[in-house]
């Protein structure tokens, strides 16, 4: 196999041709899920940001739709979100698809596109842009309908800090406050902003770029208090809290309007530090799996419980093989105080992971992983702490992609690799571990 069908995922979504980052506007409706994303049609690196968009009834396999919003006399476009309009608050009609995103051009401004075709084709709103500003970084507004204040809500993030506004008809917006100076990890601009109600709490996540735990970006979040105006953190400002623990979680946020409460979540999986230069050449990056987020509670302080969608597991076969295949699903379980588990290939390559139940660590260590000088950002070892112990591991390697979960969800990690062949070796010590083989 050449080098790009040798990286490219097989049950991630990613494009066929050209540069993708941040999910955009995902939405889910009428058993269909609505994946936009940043989108380079022209090549596989960072330019001329435009939406395309993918569709899935199951999560796990995409279709590329086309491209829905391009670059207009007002910028290109960057990140943002939909709602489902069901009761005809803004007037473009019924369960018409209303999107929100940043015009980048001399400044950046927030716009509105609306789809009466379930979110296939976009008008763009006549009066854009909706919000301006003359802060330099003002961007990926993200919309949700606030039951209990009962208006819309937009958070956006400005600077180093997240804006929030509301508003009775998604077209008209005010200012009701900011949130974030002194608190959580300022090594870098804010970006992607989510607000979801979770259970009595809110969650606020808050991509940032850089400042992340090993370098470059990653996704940090608040839990506390949201009443319709204003945020209210429930922990002390100093505290930082990450959702995941590797180098490729990034611009994280939610579909919205997805089935039975459940809160589903897409990372791009990438880091900028040099998300422009992995190897791969026809299309550069793809998407985390969905994972479902929840809060639990360790020591006095609330935490994100993520785990990997119900539908990642569907798509696995229900009895294990013996044999690691280049697209596999590990569960590790029997776990002991020092278990280690890791994946090699005749190269010499090996991704090692190691379990400290002393020091309440999981770790990852890709030094060795297969091509790694593309960047000197790349070479990396990630750890995480368990808020516990692990009693079961869930481990999903692509092709170029580990990701592994406490099956508990108190860890996840997102760390991609570059193998010159498919690790097709398990060494396993202080575990045990089963091998799953993705569905025919
Ligand atoms: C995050 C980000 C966003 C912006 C987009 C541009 O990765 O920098 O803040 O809208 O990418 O592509």
């Amino acid at each position: 196999a050449n080098r790009e069908t040798r990286w490219r995922p097989i049950y991630h979504h990613t494009p066929t041709y050209g540069w993708m980052n941040d999910p955009n506007g995902m939405f889910y409706k009428d058993g269909v899920w609505n994946l936009y994303f940043q989108y380079n049609p022209y090549g596989s690196t960072w330019e001329n940001m435009t939406w395309g968009h993918s569709t899935s009834t199951d999560l796990v396999n995409w279709t590329y739709q086309g491209d829905v919003i391009e670059p207009d006399a007002l910028g290109t476009i960057f990140s943002g979100s939909s709602v489902v309009d069901y009761k005809n608050t803004a007037g473009f009609g019924e369960g018409a698809i209303i999107s929100y995103y940043t015009s980048a051009g001399q400044s950046q401004t927030q716009s509105m596109a609306y789809s009466t075709d379930n979110g296939k084709t976009f008008k763009k709103y006549s009066d854009n842009p909706i919000l301006t500003s003359n802060l330099p970084d003002f961007r990926d507004p993200k919309v949700l309908w606030n039951d209990e204040a009962s208006h819309w809500n937009l958070i956006l993030a400005a600077g180093q800090q997240m804006n929030i506004y509301s508003s009775k008809n998604l077209k008209d917006w005010k200012y009701e406050s900011s949130f974030g100076e002194g608190y959580g990890n300022h090594g870098g601009v804010w970006e992607c902003p989510d607000l979801l109600k979770m259970g009595d709490k809110w969650l606020l996540i808050c991509n940032i770029n850089p400042g992340g735990p090993f370098g470059g970006s990653a996704t940090q979040y608040f839990v506390g208090s949201f009443d319709g105006h204003k945020f209210t953190c429930e922990s002390k400002p100093e505290v930082t809290k990450w959702m995941d623990y590797g180098k490729d979680h990034y611009a994280t946020v939610s579909f919205s309007n997805a089935p039975d409460g459940r809160i589903v979540v897409l990372p791009w999986m990438s880091n900028w530090q040099y998300a422009n230069q992995v190897p791969t050449q026809q299309y550069r990056s793809a998407n985390g799996l969905p994972r479902e987020l929840s809060l639990f509670t360790y020591e006095g302080e609330d935490y994100v419980c993520v785990k990997p969608s119900p539908e990642v597991f569907a798509a696995f076969e229900q009895k294990p093989t013996g044999s690691l295949q280049s697209a596999a699903y590990l569960e590790v379980t029997n776990i002991k105080s020092n278990a280690s588990i890791v994946l090699c290939n005749d190269k010499g390559e090996k991704v090692a992971m190691v379990y400290d139940e002393k020091n309440r660590t999981f770790s990852m260590d890709r030094t060795e992983s297969g091509l790694t000088d593309f960047n000197n950002d790349f070479k990396a070892k990630t750890t995480a702490p368990t808020y516990g112990t692990i009693k079961k591991l869930q481990i999903f390697v692509d092709n170029s992609s580990i990701e592994a979960f406490d099956a508990d969800g108190k860890m996840s990690m997102t760390n991609l690799v570059f193998p010159n062949k498919p690790y097709d070796k398990i060494l396993a010590k202080g575990c045990k571990v089963k091998v799953y083989n993705l569905k025919k």
